[in-house]
């Protein structure tokens, strides 16, 4: 098992990628965190995960709430008396608005959740990895994190931020032994749509140039493969970068 013995937490943990992620850690002899703002799918997802034999604690968590986001990090070390791995995969989309249509209230949503999520999980893992010498962090960043034409405004600027952040956090701890390192999904088969509202005719129009140019649709576990591995000693060389698994996408510009 590759993850024998390491505590996890992975937020958005209630469905897609997360869930993915979620279960095969805990397959890989993880215990883990599954964290989400919907408690009642996080609940389902660690129950699945104990009916397998492994073990795992549902935490409702809204990644925008900095008191919840202490209490995640809390109750790992509370529950399983350490933390290992972070896995900040909790995101949401926008409307696909250009700058020119985004409002003020739904930049600092998408942000709130997207990026200002991401940097306070980790900030708030970082003196338990630090103490311990060793940590990883994951985020679940996206090919529109490193192009222009995938998403609107606000989620693109905000996984940019994400990649950067991680590029950062990477570099400035590395010799601590912490790795941080991002995936770059292309399309994948989750429930993300649900978080699209009031969508842009234009900006739809705009990014569709670009999807007619997707090979495929990825699965989940697809994802989560890649999670497991950037987690594991078998990334021990990666820090600091960005692993993009979109079929090929972003190969054509
Ligand atoms: N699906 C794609 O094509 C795609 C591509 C690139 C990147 N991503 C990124 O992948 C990540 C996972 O998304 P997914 O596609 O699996 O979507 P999903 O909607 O299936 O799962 C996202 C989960 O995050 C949870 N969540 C939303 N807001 C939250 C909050 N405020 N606090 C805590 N949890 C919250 C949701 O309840 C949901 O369970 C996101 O960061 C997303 O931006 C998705």
């Amino acid at each position: 098992m590759k993850l024998h013995n390491q505590v996890a937490v992975v937020t958005g943990a209630a469905s897609g990628m997360g869930k993915a992620i979620a279960e095969l850690y805990a397959q890989e002899g993880a215990k883990v965190i599954v964290a989400d703002l919907n408690l009642e799918g996080a609940e389902q997802v660690a129950q699945g995960i104990v009916s397998s034999g492994g073990t795992a604690k549902a935490l409702k968590v809204n990644i925008a709430q900095l008191s919840d986001i202490e209490n995640m990090i809390d109750t790992a070390v509370s529950e399983y008396g350490t933390l290992d791995i972070l896995v900040n995969n909790a995101g949401i989309m926008d409307g696909f608005e250009p700058v020119g249509d985004i409002t003020e209230e739904k930049w600092d949503r998408i942000f709130d959740i997207n990026t200002k999520g991401v940097m306070r999980a980790t900030r708030k893992a970082l003196p338990v990895f630090l103490e311990k010498g060793k940590g990883v962090i994951v985020n679940t960043a996206s090919t529109g994190g490193y192009n222009g034409a995938h998403a609107g405004a606000a989620y693109t600027a905000s996984k940019h931020a994400v990649v950067g952040l991680t590029k950062n956090t990477g570099f400035m701890y590395a010799a601590q032994g912490i790795r941080c390192n991002a995936i770059a999904p292309g399309a994948v088969m989750t429930n993300i749509q649900a978080s699209m509202n009031g969508l842009s005719e234009f900006g739809v129009s705009r990014t569709r140039l670009t999807q007619g140019l997707i090979p495929r649709a990825g699965s989940p576990e697809e994802i989560a493969k890649v999670a497991l591995f950037l987690a594991s000693d078998d990334a021990s060389f990666l820090n600091g970068t960005v692993v993009t698994a979109d079929a090929g996408w972003t190969s054509a510009f």
